[in-house]
């Protein structure tokens, strides 16, 4: 087989065979087939699309490139949940405890944040002890034991979309919603789960800017799921502004406690319970959606969801004690607010901003190898639709030093003040 008539025959519309794709992944990560005849496929496959075979056997392949986790040690579905990318986005936190007080494992690997999304390992390890570095084996007994555990990325996961990615990155070709779904869906399957919940997010923040794209990404990463026989459930869900009021890893930790006590925000708490049912559901705990949230709201209201979360904690070294008493959190030592200049509504918060607000207080890296500092970032007083008095409170700044003035004048940039605007709508679609 050569290269260029597989560039050829997808230049020219033709349906790829799963050999053919093999082929191309498996040379390209081995490093015989150059960068420039790997650009050249994606910018093919860009304009011309690929049909749903093959996007599964671009997927497997990239899945076969590289190490796959093994969790068959650990008994019952494995439903593992992604999210394209948000602000402020607290969703893991909660949900890895709520779901487990179910009795439905979660064994969830985890990354860092970068840029202006935060990642949920940095915002656990604002818990004082709390680490990821456990073996395997550790990880298996915990979620046997316990349903609930989280490990940092480890193994040579999809090598194949590391490059391809780094690759598209720089040749205008990361836009492609066969390249998109089959990179997410491929490190979703290499990192083992039986089942699937995919959170898609549009608007200001998200990487799908508008409702009709996040609504072809979604549906093309359910049906690859589906597929390739990963049971796989998606929603879409705005990211016009962050989700809930907290930005910053204590106080997402805060936040997320909060919220498994029932006193959290109303959209985290909404689409908590709105993933969660679908996780529940996947994971065989509840026949329908409906009595899968009646589920969830039962160990929110009993106090177990909270008790997971301190189990889980503890398990991994974390002081459980912050469930009871938040200030054993890293506080802040500056807390600065950001008064309306203006009564009025408040009718946008554009999310990537305000995340990118957070993270040059030290919240979230710029490079990868950035330290962040665990205390700081912003909590939102207002939400989009909220009324506002001038001179009342917008945002409270959490910082470690006292001249934000960068940080304020990116509030004031991006937060709008005007007569009348409506809260936007969370769920956007149910998949
Ligand atoms: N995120 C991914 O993991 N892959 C893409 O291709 C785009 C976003
Ligand atoms: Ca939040």
């Amino acid at each position: 087989m050569r290269m260029v008539d597989v560039i050829a025959k997808k230049r020219d519309g033709g349906k790829l065979t799963a050999e053919e794709i093999k082929f191309f992944i498996q040379g390209y990560t081995r490093g015989a087939i150059p960068d420039y005849q790997a650009s050249s496929l994606a910018m093919a496959i860009y304009f011309q699309d690929m049909d749903d075979d093959e996007r599964a056997d671009l997927t497997m392949a990239m899945v076969e490139s590289g190490d796959q986790i093994d969790l068959s040690e650990i008994e019952g579905i494995k439903v593992d949940k992604h999210s394209t990318g948000g602000v402020g986005d607290t969703t893991t936190l909660v949900l890895a405890p709520l779901v487990a007080a179910l009795d439905i494992p979660v064994a969830k690997m985890s990354g860092r944040g970068l840029g202006h999304t935060g990642g949920t390992i940095d915002k656990l390890e604002a818990v004082e002890g709390f680490h990821v570095e456990i073996s395997d084996e550790e990880f298996v007994r915990l979620v046997n034991e316990d349903k609930v555990a989280v490990i940092g990325q480890t193994g040579n996961l999809t090598p194949a979309d590391k490059k391809l990615y780094a690759l598209r990155d720089v040749t205008g070709t990361v836009n492609s919603i066969p390249l998109i779904a089959s990179s997410i869906m491929s490190k979703k399957i290499a990192a083992g789960s039986d089942a699937i919940v995919l959170d898609v997010k549009t608007g200001a923040g998200a990487f799908m800017k508008t409702d009709e794209e996040a609504e072809k990404l979604a549906h093309a990463m359910v049906k690859i799921g589906n597929n390739v026989g990963r049971r796989t459930m998606a929603i879409i869900s705005d990211m016009s502004q962050p989700l809930g009021y907290a930005i910053g890893n204590a106080l997402e930790v805060k936040e997320a406690i909060e919220t498994l006590r029932g006193e959290g925000p109303e959209d985290l708490t909404e689409l908590v319970l709105t993933l969660g049912s679908q996780m529940v559901v996947l994971g065989g705990g509840a026949k329908t959606l409906e009595e899968a949230r009646e589920k969830l709201q039962d160990v929110i209201d009993n106090g177990q969801a909270l008790e997971k979360f301190r189990t889980f904690l503890t398990n991994q070294g974390g002081n459980g004690d912050v469930v009871d008493d938040v200030t054993l959190l890293p506080q802040a030592s500056y807390k600065i607010e950001v008064p309306a200049r203006q009564t009025g509504t408040v009718s946008s918060i554009v999310a990537d901003e305000i995340g990118i607000a957070s993270m040059l207080l030290g919240a979230g890296r710029a490079t990868k190898e950035d330290v962040i500092d665990l205390a700081v970032g912003l909590m939102l007083r207002k939400k989009v639709g909220d009324k506002v008095e001038e001179g009342e409170s917008l945002v409270t700044i959490y910082a470690n030093r006292e001249d934000v003035e960068e940080v304020k004048n990116k509030i004031y940039d991006n937060i709008e003040i005007s007569d009348a605007a409506q809260a936007p709508k969370l769920i956007h679609t149910i998949i």
